[in-house]
């Protein structure tokens, strides 16, 4: 499963990134807005840090402001994924720019049927969003789910990307599951090695190993 970091601070990405665990990004205008940056300066700054795809989303409804939007996007490097929302206008948008040979990443899905129409306009990528939905008292891992089925019944190439993840049970969930793809922010990758047995058996290991009187270096 590839992890994706959920963001558009560079500090939070270049630390995840020497580790070897970043294998994209993705943004939305919430986040450019957070960074109190400019688009194009800091997904171009992101681009140049990661290898893999770099989600930047569209603001446009309707689709051929979409399609030029898109194009634009993406001539800030070759790693660009461009985002397009799952609409109407999105999924013509989807097509054509994919069409194009670039990749495409329709977000806001928040139904197995939305993901079937994004997977036939050609998407790189769907982007169901969990924790939004889990607001609203529906259980955004069963969307995973359903859509892994779909998608594996008819042999869709589309990745799933596994977004508006909160906590780590998203995570380890959607890897059970078998999403391509999850989208986190910073926090809840670094929260993955938390463990209190780890933080347990650690005290008792050091407090034994004071009591040796000895020193490795
Ligand atoms: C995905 O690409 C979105 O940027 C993101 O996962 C949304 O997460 P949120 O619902 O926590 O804002």
């Amino acid at each position: 499963m590839k992890f994706f970091v959920d963001t558009a601070d560079i500090d939070a990405i270049a630390e995840l990134n020497d580790l070897g665990m970043v294998d994209g990004v993705t943004t939305n205008p919430s986040l450019i807005l957070k960074s109190g940056r400019d688009i194009r300066e800091v997904t171009k700054a992101i681009c140049d840090l990661v290898d893999g795809p770099v989600s930047a989303e569209v603001v446009a409804t309707e689709a051929d402001v979409m399609i030029t939007e898109g194009r634009k996007l993406a001539e800030i490097a070759d790693n660009i994924t461009v985002k397009v929302p799952l609409t109407w206008d999105g999924l013509k948008a989807c097509k054509v720019l994919s069409s194009d040979g670039l990749m495409v990443n329709v977000t806001l899905c928040f139904s197995v049927n939305q993901a079937l129409l994004a997977a036939k306009a050609g998407a790189t990528f769907i982007s169901p969003f969990i924790g939004r939905l889990d607001d609203i008292n529906v259980d955004g891992m069963d969307l995973i789910a359903d859509i892994r089925t779909v998608y594996d019944n008819f042999a869709f190439d589309t990745e799933i990307l596994a977004a508006s993840i909160r906590t780590v049970n998203h995570v380890a969930e959607s890897a059970r599951i078998g999403a391509d793809v999850i989208t986190a922010p910073p926090g809840v990758i670094k929260a993955l090695a938390a463990h209190p047995l780890t933080d347990k058996g650690l005290e008792t290991f050091l407090a034994d190993w004071a009591k040796t009187g000895q020193k490795i270096v």
